[in-house]
């Protein structure tokens, strides 16, 4: 049995877990996983659609200049170049599909989790890796399932927002649960003042509160990263009650209730399923717009795709 991940879990993590932002210490970045030649490997081994390029304006957060980028056939390694001296976020999704070395990790992550966390139950558990640009970003979303983030290289100022209004308002949840909007939420720059803001150094780890907003800055180096992902019962109610709420309010009604329990949270589990037996939702789903694509040989190795 290798050595433990999770260095620092102490009783009061265990209180605080999902409930408040926790910062643990892990031993990731000493793995072979992680080397350069592994993460060219990855993004030539993942289907195109679990490789999401973006890149997007410097400075102050501007949520209209997030743009996908075409891959162009590009390999790994080309990829990779271009992170390292250009403005790109490479989000690669469900890495346990493709390579047994992460479905294993992703196992051991969470077996121990469940030996700190007796109450822990997990499932449709999931591992993706983020490697970017010095001083690229990701503007303020907040995401559907349970969310850590685990620096592996280099580092990141990550601001974590209270997940409430006003810096989430139901109808905004209600519709990146429901994938019409891609995670985006509304941002004004006072939030800030209300953030807690990490640096995030190679083997810390963060996890918080389910959907709480959140923006990531990187810092002036490349940036490994992983993601997991993980929903618990708890989570699947959460996500019927925003899905039915969301439904209600399509038909002009203004659901107050959030509540995960009760005759009015089970009726809107039956609208939810009900809703999506109909297909109705295929048609209001985000779509990927892709606005650049790659070419090694251009400054910054981008070039748009309107000029073709
Ligand atoms: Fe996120």
């Amino acid at each position: 049995m290798p050595d433990k991940i999770i260095r620092s879990f102490e009783p009061k993590h265990a209180k605080l877990w999902s409930r408040q932002t926790v910062k643990l210490q892990h031993n990731l970045p000493s793995s072979p996983l992680f080397s350069e030649e592994s993460l060219a490997k990855l993004i030539d081994e993942l289907p195109a659609d679990r490789v999401a390029i973006n890149t997007m304006a410097p400075g102050m957060p501007k949520k209209d200049s997030w743009s996908y980028c075409d891959r162009s056939g590009r390999s790994g390694e080309e990829i990779l170049n271009i992170v390292k001296n250009g403005r790109l976020w490479v989000n690669m999704t469900q890495l346990e599909t493709v390579s047994d070395d992460f479905a294993e990790l992703l196992e051991s992550m969470f077996l121990e989790f469940e030996q700190y966390l007796p109450d822990f139950q997990t499932f449709k558990r999931s591992i993706g890796l983020l490697v970017s640009s010095p001083n690229s970003q990701v503007f303020y979303h907040c995401d559907v399932p349970g969310q850590s983030l685990w620096q592996i290289a280099g580092r990141k100022r990550v601001f974590i927002y209270p997940a409430e209004e006003p810096f989430l308002n139901p109808p905004e949840v209600e519709n990146v649960i429901r994938a019409r909007t891609e995670e985006e939420v509304n941002y004004e720059s006072w939030y800030d003042e209300y953030a807690e803001i990490y640096d995030l150094e190679p083997g810390e780890m963060l996890h918080w509160r389910l959907n709480g907003p959140h923006r990531v800055v990187n810092l002036d180096s490349v940036n490994v990263s992983i993601t997991t992902e993980h929903w618990t019962p708890e989570i699947r109610r959460s996500y019927a009650m925003n899905y039915g709420n969301g439904i209600l309010r399509d038909f002009g009604l203004n659901p107050k209730s959030r509540s995960i329990e009760g005759l009015g949270f089970w009726s809107k589990v039956a609208l939810t399923a009900a809703w999506r037996a109909s297909g109705l939702h295929k048609g209001q789903a985000f779509k990927r717009t892709y606005k650049f694509k790659i070419d090694p040989s251009s400054a910054g190795g981008l070039v748009p795709l309107a000029s073709e």
